[in-house]
């Protein structure tokens, strides 16, 4: 039995979702702007595409799969003495995580699919998976839907940063600067 005292937390499985894919897209995020500002006359400006690509594809199954786990699981309902708006605020940025984590590697997925063959690009032909060639997704090549689709990358990419800053300020906030009822990190840890 639950103590009065200690909180309900997240299922395992999703605090190892939380905390795994956290680490992967802090890390897609920092590796997509650092491989678009390599000079494209640099000899290894398309050595780390396909690195960002594979790591990218393995966030968008690994979101598919936390989706099936968190309609499936019971979780933890925000404590009802925090503000409303506080309440409402956190579930809106839950809810644009994970249209984020969705939506960014689906647009890059379409964008690289729809990449034409260009002299000295040709491995960015495929999409490898570790290995594992993954189909292209079905569009038609043609450079402009890449351009359409790296633009909706990059910007919704630039909106999840914008959010995560709000969510990580918000668990530190309610951690360190609120009343212990309010540590809603305790239930993810
Ligand atoms: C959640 C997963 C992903 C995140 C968070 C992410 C994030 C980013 C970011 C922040 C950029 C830099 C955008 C800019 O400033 O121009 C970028 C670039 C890029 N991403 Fe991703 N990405 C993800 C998945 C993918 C996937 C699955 C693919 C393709 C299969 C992909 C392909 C690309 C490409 C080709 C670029 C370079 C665009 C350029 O050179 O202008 N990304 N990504
Ligand atoms: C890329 C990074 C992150 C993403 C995409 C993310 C996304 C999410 C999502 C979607 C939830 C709702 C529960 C779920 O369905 O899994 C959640 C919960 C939570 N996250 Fe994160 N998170 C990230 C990083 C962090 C970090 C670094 C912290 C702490 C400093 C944090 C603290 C929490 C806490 C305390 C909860 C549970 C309370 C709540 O429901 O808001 N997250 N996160």
């Amino acid at each position: 039995m639950i103590a009065a005292t200690q909180k309900a937390r997240f299922p395992l499985a999703m605090r190892v979702l939380h905390w795994s894919m956290a680490l992967l897209l802090i890390g897609l995020l920092a590796l997509g702007l650092y491989i678009q500002n390599i000079p494209l006359e640099a000899p290894n400006k398309w050595d780390l595409y396909p690195l960002h690509r594979a790591f990218g594809m393995l966030a968008f199954f690994l979101v598919i799969l936390r989706l099936v786990v968190r309609l499936k699981s019971r979780v933890p309902a925000l404590p009802d003495t925090m503000p409303w708006y506080e309440r409402i605020g956190a579930k809106l940025a839950q809810i644009a995580l994970y249209a984020a984590m969705l939506s960014v590697p689906l647009f890059g997925y379409i964008a690289s699919s729809a990449l034409p063959e260009f002299p000295g690009i040709s491995p960015l032909q495929s999409i490898w998976f570790f290995g594992l060639e993954l189909p292209l997704f079905p569009v038609e090549k043609n450079y402009d839907t890449t351009k359409f689709f790296i633009t909706l990358h990059k910007w919704v990419g630039y909106g999840m940063i914008a959010v995560l800053v709000a969510h990580i300020g918000g668990a530190l906030k309610h951690r360190f600067f609120d009343r212990p009822e309010h540590d809603v990190l305790s239930t993810m840890t």
